[in-house]
C-alpha cells in the first residue's frame, strides 16, 4: 500500500524509519505515463523502497499560463503508483517547498542557457532548484530521470556532481507512442487530430538530412518551431502544436541517414 506526505516534516520522520534500507527516488511534476512508468518499474528493479514525488514546480515555469494550464490529475496518478507497487509518495504545496519563497536558487552557468535555458528563461534555475531541495528532502541512494528531457537531465547529473550530492543519477531511455510520438503529460492537452501529428516531430529528429530540413517538415506539418540543434551527439527540437509546447530529442545513431 502506498502512503501519502505532504508534509517534509512528517516525510523526514519516515525516512528516519527507513535507515538502512536502499531508497530510489522519482521525481514529477504528476500527470503520470507509461514514461514515468518506466522510471518507476527500473527503480523498483534497483533499490528497496521507491520513492515518487508529484509536484508542479512554479518556479521553472517562465510563463504563468503554462503554469496554470498545466494538465493535473492527482486521484489516478495516486492509483497507478499504487498498483506499480510504489511505497512512498510525496505530494508537497509550494509552501512546504518554498518555506521562504524563492530565496536560494541554483544558477547554471551561461554555457547552459541553450535550449531549453535560451527559450524558457529562469527554466533551468526552477528546475534545478526544486531538484536540489527534493534531493536534499528525499535522500535517495539513485534518483531516476528521463532522456526525454535531456537537457534537464545533463544539467542535474552536472548539479548533483559539483555540489557533492549523494545520490546517483541514473537516466533512462525515451518512452514513445507506436507512432514515436515521445510519452509526454503535455499530450493529453492536444486533440486526436492532433495527437497523430505530433509523430510528425520524431519523423522529422529521425528522417531529416539537417535542422534545415527538419525544421522545413515540421513547417509543412503546421508546428510552429522554436528550435532544431544538434549538440552532445544527439539532435534536438521544440515546437508548437495546437498551442502545446512540445520536446523531443534522439541520439544521432537514431538517425536514418541515406
Ligand atoms: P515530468 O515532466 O513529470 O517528468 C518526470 C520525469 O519523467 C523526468 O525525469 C522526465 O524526463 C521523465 N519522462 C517524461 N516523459 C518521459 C518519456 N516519454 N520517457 C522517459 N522518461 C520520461 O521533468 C519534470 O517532471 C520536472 O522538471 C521535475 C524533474 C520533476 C522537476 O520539477
Amino acid at each position: 500500500m502506498t502512503q501519502l506526505w505532504s508534509t517534509v516534516a512528517d516525510w523526514l520522520a519516515r525516512r528516519h524509519a527507513l535507515a538502512g534500507r536502499s531508497v530510489g527516488f522519482v521525481p514529477t511534476m504528476g500527470v503520470l505515463h507509461r514514461g514515468h512508468a518506466s522510471l518507476v518499474e527500473r527503480c523498483r528493479r534497483e533499490n528497496e523502497i521507491t520513492v515518487v514525488s508529484i509536484f508542479v514546480n512554479p518556479s521553472q515555469f517562465n510563463d504563468p499560463g503554462d503554469l496554470e494550464r498545466y494538465p493535473r490529475t492527482l486521484e489516478s496518478d495516486l492509483a497507478l503508483l499504487d498498483r506499480l507497487g510504489v511505497d512512498e509518495v510525496i505530494v508537497p504545496t509550494a509552501p512546504e517547498l518554498y518555506p521562504n519563497g524563492y530565496r536560494f536558487r541554483v544558477e547554471p552557468d551561461a554555457g547552459s542557457q541553450v535550449m531549453e535555458g535560451a527559450y524558457r528563461p529562469g527554466f533551468l534555475q526552477g528546475m534545478l532548484t526544486v531538484v536540489l531541495k527534493l534531493l536534499g528532502v528525499v535522500r535517495a541512494e539513485r534518483a531516476y530521470f528521463g532522456e526525454k528531457d535531456y537537457q534537464q537531465l545533463k544539467a542535474v547529473t552536472e548539479m548533483v556532481e559539483e555540489f557533492f550530492i549523494p545520490t546517483k543519477i541514473v537516466p533512462c531511455p525515451t518512452v514513445r507512442e507506436e507512432s514515436g510520438l515521445a510519452a509526454s503529460s503535455r499530450n493529453v492537452l492536444l486533440s486526436p487530430d492532433g495527437r497523430e501529428k505530433a509523430a510528425w516531430l520524431y519523423r522529422a529528429l529521425t528522417t531529416a538530412q539537417g535542422p534545415a530540413e527538419a525544421w522545413a517538415i515540421l513547417d509543412a506539418q503546421g508546428f510552429k518551431t522554436e528550435y532544431v540543434e544538434e549538440r552532445w551527439g544527439r539532435r534536438f527540437a521544440a515546437a508548437y502544436l495546437e498551442g502545446v509546447r512540445l520536446i523531443d530529442n534522439v541520439p544521432a545513431g537514431e538517425i536514418r541517414r541515406p
